[in-house]
């Protein structure tokens, strides 16, 4: 595989790109604002908003780095331990660990956290029994828990919500930085990508500035399994089962392509299985 350097997205994103991962007292001085994704109007950092964050988001540049995808065809690929040799794993929306080691490691860290689990697996957080669960079943990340809370101020207010009860060890809950995802956003788009991309591949695009490998696992956006002779079915996500999930607004089937191209020309590796 080539070693590349990510030349390409820092100069056209600037180096201070992978400073701004995450929202930090750095990036984000008391009196500075911060748009919403979706929706019109600002944030206003506040100091008491300033103090409840980390001081900045500077990383050594990274040798190697597994980012990974919640496809179902990771189940029995045997990745685990793959994954668990780079430096630092991405992993997408707080997919469990330890029941799905073998095939998807239990290294993490950096996990997106979209802020519709909540609602999906929490009811909310209106109840303490549910902010309890949230906070017990997020012990199993290590590094940063990355929540994607500045999508709405209804979203943002959650997070807020679910932070202040947060007082972990493992990791520290961080904010995605708007500008960051529209950087990344919008570095697709003069390339032709019209559509918001996914989670896995904004974090393979991250990786790409910030890694020298970049190794993808997880990522098959189709419900038929590659191997056409057996021809099975291969679940949205190893490891939960999900209605509907095929219709996502992503084009992850776009995605796939650019990132076979990608491969191709030895930018990322994707892997299926391990071999070894
Ligand atoms: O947050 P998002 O809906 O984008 O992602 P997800 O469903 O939690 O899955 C994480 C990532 O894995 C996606 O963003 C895709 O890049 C990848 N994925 C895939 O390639 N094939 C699937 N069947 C499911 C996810």
């Amino acid at each position: 595989m080539k070693t590349i350097k990510g030349k390409g997205i820092h100069q056209e994103l600037g180096s201070n790109i992978t400073n701004l991962l995450f929202v930090t007292q750095e990036n984000s001085p008391i009196g500075s604002t911060l748009p919403f994704v979706y929706e019109k109007g600002l944030w206003k950092v506040s100091s008491t908003f300033y103090k409840s964050l980390p001081k900045k988001a500077t990383f050594d540049r990274l040798t190697r780095c597994s980012v990974v995808g919640n496809s179902g065809s990771l189940l029995h690929s045997n990745c685990g331990k793959h994954i668990d040799e780079a430096d630092f794993v991405y992993r997408c929306n707080a997919a469990p660990l330890k029941p799905f080691a073998a095939d998807a490691g239990t290294k993490s860290n950096l996990t997106s956290f979209n802020p519709s689990i909540f609602e999906k697996r929490y009811k909310g957080i209106a109840k303490q029994s549910s902010l309890k669960k949230f906070v017990s079943d997020m012990q199993q990340y290590h590094g940063y828990l990355w929540g994607a809370c500045f999508s709405g101020r209804s979203t943002l207010d959650l997070c807020m919500k679910a932070i202040s009860g947060y007082n972990i060890k493992e990791n520290v809950f961080v904010l995605a930085h708007p500008y960051h995802y529209k950087s990344f956003h919008d570095y697709w788009i003069r390339r032709g990508k019209k559509k918001l991309p996914s989670t896995g591949f904004y974090y393979t695009s991250d990786a790409l500035s910030r890694c020298n490998e970049t190794h993808l696992y997880g990522f098959w956006p189709f419900p038929k399994a590659f191997d056409d002779i057996s021809s099975y079915n291969v679940s949205y996500h190893y490891f939960e089962k999900l209605e509907n999930a095929w219709k996502e607004p992503h084009g992850m089937n776009i995605e796939f392509s650019i990132l076979v191209q990608l491969h191709l020309l030895g930018v990322v590796k994707i892997t299926m299985e391990n071999v070894n």
